[in-house]
């Protein structure tokens, strides 16, 4: 059953993985592809090209991938330069011995694959930069306590789940993270169990929402393990979500989003917050016999 699903703002590239899957490719070139597009999307200010800085003013990206046939994954922190943060994720999984490479060494794979190295910030959002952040004359500590608040203010991501033509699943999730984040901080989503985890026996899972939550309860690996023991998408998802309501949030909402595949691509998707504006209330998705894509209504689960 040729299935995928991504996060709303998957919408963008979902055509271009979807193609991939018609034409007999594989989840993981359909994952990346629809990543890729998303990474190359200048409206799009969590993810890639045009992404949210960080304090000091520098576009990070983080990105992680995930073959469910192997569970073999890669993923990649802090990047800097590179626009296709999951491509360098999945030259991670595929020509190192390694899971995660970071910050420096990250940007060496990038160039070493022949990446295009840029300034990935664009002048829109140097300008947002520079009219929160750029006065203050606070040290690095304070700074970030002052701009990085409340995670949805600055958070966003974008997930892809795919199913293709041989049963195989795979995952793909990319990011530029928490606006205004301390140097080098990664979040759940270059996180292999936090944001992104794949199992071609039980399915897949992919978070956006507040990263240092799905690291602390490794959100995605509860939703597949979930599956595992036979819950639904839907079960699977709300089971995750609730999880982490046990955990202290400063009276902050434990904002997250999941999206959530079985191998037999019945999905599911699920948000901690009612609120329709925000790009996390929907998700995208496309199966076969339909012409176009999709977006639904994620299952609300709150405290
Ligand atoms: N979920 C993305 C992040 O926290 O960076």
């Amino acid at each position: 059953m040729l299935t995928v699903v991504a996060s709303q703002n998957g919408s963008f590239g979902l055509p271009d993985a979807w193609k991939i899957l018609q034409d007999g490719g594989s989840a993981l070139d359909a994952v990346e592809a629809g990543a890729r597009a998303v990474e190359d999307n200048p409206d799009d200010h969590t993810v890639g090209y045009a992404g949210h800085p960080n304090i000091h003013g520098i576009v990070e990206l983080d990105a992680s991938i995930m073959d469910g046939a192997t569970r073999r994954a890669g993923a990649v922190g802090s990047l800097q330069g590179y626009r296709h943060a999951i491509t360098v994720a999945r030259a991670v999984m595929e020509r190192t011995p390694h899971a995660l490479i970071t910050g420096s060494g990250a940007a060496r794979l990038a160039a070493e694959i022949g990446e295009t190295q840029e300034n990935l910030l664009t002048e829109g959002e140097h300008t947002y930069w520079a009219a929160e952040v750029g006065g203050s004359k606070a040290g690095l500590l304070a700074q970030v306590r002052q701009f990085t608040r409340d995670p949805r203010d600055g958070a966003g991501t974008v997930d892809f789940l795919a199913i293709d033509r041989d049963g195989n699943l795979a995952s793909a999730v990319s990011t530029s993270g928490w606006a205004f984040k301390h140097p080098g901080r990664l979040g759940d989503s270059p996180i292999i169990g936090a944001g992104n985890y794949c199992d071609n026996r039980y399915g897949a899972a992919a978070c956006t929402g507040w990263g240092e939550l799905a690291i602390r309860a490794s959100t995605a690996h509860t939703a597949v393990m979930a599956m595992a023991r036979g819950a639904s998408p839907a079960e699977a998802a709300t089971i995750a979500l609730r999880d982490l309501f046990e955990l202290p949030t400063d009276g902050l909402l434990p904002l997250m989003h999941i999206v959530v595949l079985s191998p037999s691509g019945e999905h599911a998707a699920a948000t901690t917050t009612a609120a329709t504006t925000t790009a996390g209330a929907r998700y995208a998705w496309q199966a076969e016999s339909m012409s176009e894509l999709a977006v639904s209504d994620r299952l609300v689960v709150q405290p």
